[in-house]
């Protein structure tokens, strides 16, 4: 199938210069596995975007952590795909949780985001998740299926599951859980954008992921790497994107 490992780092709304030079040293120093095993992306706030892409070793790529729906004009506040691409980021953070929650993303809404980043040329990391009240009342493929619906362009998206209820809580989802909705996810893709999709599209997991945890998340089959928030602003970071290696000899 060859799908290939994929681990993104969302450094959030965090940061000064200073910490975010010394996040790239760490970066730029580790032994990791090849490009040809692993696609390392990290995703700084918008304002260090030109900073770390000009410092980052050339094997590692940038993601922006949003982009705004449309062309850009007057749109206070908001970043367009076209400045993106301008400024050479080659992908995009959209739908995540803490937007879609906090800033009233509807999967509408998403999914148009999604299909102007990519008529501009970005790469999308695309996000979806179930909270743990709908998990709790057995909906999450439902909800997980609705905000993927939204969803298309798959050549050129990374999806990743991030139950809401493992975001930054320290609660990471077992493997089987983690196992079971990428399972149905592929599934999805499967029936509803076909066989090749299915096989080729990263379906990568996020929430609490570190480097503790990781390796036992790797085996699972349509496990393909993760998209880790508060372990990609500190060194266990790099243990992470190694765990490619696991995911290769498995
Ligand atoms: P976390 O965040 O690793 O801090 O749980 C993951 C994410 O929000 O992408």
């Amino acid at each position: 199938m060859g799908r290939k490992f994929f681990v993104g780092g969302n450094w959030k709304c965090n940061g000064t210069v200073e910490e975010v030079k010394k996040i790239v040293t760490v970066l730029n120093e580790a032994e990791v596995p090849s490009e040809d095993i692993v696609e390392v992306v990290v995703s700084p706030p918008f304002v260090f975007l030109p900073l770390v892409k000009s410092l980052l070793r050339s094997d590692f790529q940038v993601a922006a952590q949003n982009c705004w729906i449309r062309r850009g004009g007057a749109f206070t506040g908001e970043i367009s795909a076209e400045m993106l691409v301008n400024l050479g980021i080659p992908w995009v953070i959209l739908g995540h949780s803490e937007r879609r929650s906090l800033l009233a993303e509807s999967n509408e809404f998403v999914g148009d985001k999604v299909a102007y980043a990519l008529s501009q040329g970005l790469k999308v990391i695309a996000c979806v998740g179930e909270t743990l009240e709908q998990r709790e009342s057995g909906s999450t493929m439902a909800v997980v299926a609705a905000q993927t619906k939204a969803i298309a362009g798959w050549d050129n998206i990374v999806l990743a599951y991030e139950p809401v209820w493992a975001i930054g809580t320290g609660k990471v989802a077992t493997p089987a859980q983690a196992q079971e909705v990428h399972c149905e996810l592929r599934k999805w893709l499967h029936d509803n954008a076909g066989d090749e999709v299915a096989a080729s599209t990263r379906i990568i997991y996020g929430g609490s992921v570190n480097g503790a945890n990781c390796k036992e998340l790797t085996t699972q089959l349509d496990v393909d790497g993760f998209l880790v928030g508060g372990a990609s602003l500190k060194p266990e970071f790099i243990d992470i994107i190694k765990s490619a290696t696991v995911k290769k000899s498995a």
